[in-house]
């Protein structure tokens, strides 16, 4: 691809989620942009799930009134922009001071969805007073006492849904991880040194509040315990092994709102979160970061959707890097798609300004895919809009 003379230096002349990748790489100090981009052991799944999207081919039809478009979609029964979300990812105040925040304003300004992960360092209420369609992460932590803390707080703040991260009951082997730190949240002597290169981070960082604090995890880890040493340890030891379809009953007891399952890839699993009432599921390999050589959502979609039905909310993420991502997943049978790292490029590069920047040029792209496709509304996108599928 020609890449042309663009440095990643200028927020406003990004003509793609990949430029922005380049300003933010600019931004982050190693350990920051290692967090952001790495996979699981090889990384076999985190390249695939690009792959796979470079490989669909579109099938266009010419000669259509392509004037009036229309990309918005009914999620829930209510309407949103564009068929697109925010995947939850946590510690975003690592990449840009009150990330989430930010995340949650554009979405808001986009007319989507901003999903916000259980260990974000803003607290939920915040998000909730945003006004955006808010729903909440959570990993079932062992300690049920608490965690009920935490769903009737998501409850009182007005989240849409919960969405139940099922991928994650031990963390992936994220090798950069122990490369990087000497003891638990300690940087070793490299990334010490390659920190001391990025100011503007420092600034933005470290200088208002020090290394940000979970803000959701009540009083499993209150904020005044929430160290970033105490943190990385926290998360290993109260990630819960146990994990089973019997805690998918108990959730769907006590949670009156929505409730989507995140980390499904097998048609059986998907059918058995249907059986119990769950709302939805995320058809996710967690961005690759958990085990590896596992497909990527796009392989298995057509057949969970056939198993599922056609009523049944699936959303994809996973490698989307372009709107015409969006359109390719849908016309394999997907109602919505999310991503972590798309927006967090974004994000990372230039804050509020470049949350929505990634927004905006993704709504864009996907807009300019349907129109070049020969269609005109997102229902009319299906296999017929693809060659060889
Ligand atoms: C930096 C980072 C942090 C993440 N944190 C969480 C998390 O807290 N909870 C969760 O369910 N998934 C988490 N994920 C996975 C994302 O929700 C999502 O599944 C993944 O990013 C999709 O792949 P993509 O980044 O290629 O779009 C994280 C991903 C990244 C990149």
């Amino acid at each position: 691809m020609l890449r042309s003379l663009y440095s990643g230096s200028n927020l406003n002349r990004a003509q793609n989620l990949d430029d922005l990748r380049a300003r933010a790489f600019k931004r982050l100090p190693n350990f920051c942009r290692e967090y952001l981009e790495g996979g699981a052991d090889d990384e076999l799944t985190l390249k695939h799930n690009r792959q796979v999207y470079d490989k669909i081919l579109f099938k266009p039809r010419m000669l259509v009134d392509i004037t009036q478009r229309d990309l918005s979609t009914q999620v829930f029964g209510e309407s949103i922009n564009f068929p697109f979300a925010i995947s939850p990812t946590g510690f975003n105040g690592l990449l840009s001071h009150e990330g989430d925040l930010k995340l949650a304003l554009a979405a808001k300004k986009a007319g989507i969805p901003f999903i916000q992960s259980m260990v974000s360092t803003v607290s939920l209420e915040r998000i909730a007073a945003t006004g955006v369609r808010h729903w909440m992460q959570l990993y079932l932590f062992k300690n049920r006492d608490n965690l009920k803390g935490i769903i009737a707080r998501a409850e009182k703040a007005g989240c849409e849904a919960l969405v139940l991260t099922v991928d994650t009951s031990i963390i992936g082997n994220r090798t950069w991880d122990k490369r990087n730190y000497k003891a638990p949240m300690k940087l070793n002597l490299p990334n010490l040194f390659h920190l001391a290169t990025r100011p503007a981070w420092i600034w933005d960082i470290l200088v208002p509040k020090g290394m940000p604090k979970f803000s959701n995890l009540g009083d499993f880890l209150p904020p005044e315990k929430a160290s970033a040493k105490n943190a990385a340890s926290f998360l290993t030891e109260e990630m819960s092994a146990s994990l089973s379809w019997q805690d998918v009953t108990w959730l769907r007891e006590i949670w009156p709102g929505k409730l989507i399952i995140k980390g499904i890839l097998a048609s059986e699993d998907a059918l058995q979160a249907k059986a119990l009432g769950v709302d939805g599921i995320i058809i996710s390999n967690h961005g690759g970061r958990q085990l590896d050589s596992v497909p990527s959502p796009m392989d298995v979609l057509p057949e969970i959707r056939q198993a599922v039905g056609q009523d049944f909310l699936l959303i994809v993420d996973g490698g989307v890097r372009r709107g015409s991502d969006l359109i390719k997943a849908l016309c394999l049978g997907a109602n919505l798609v999310t991503s972590g790292r798309a927006p967090l490029y974004g994000l990372a590069a230039g804050g509020q300004a470049g949350a929505d920047k990634a927004l905006e040029i993704i709504q864009t792209e996907a807009d300019r895919t349907l129109a070049l496709l020969g269609c005109t509304e997102v229902k009319q996108l299906g296999k017929g809009c693809l060659f060889k599928h």
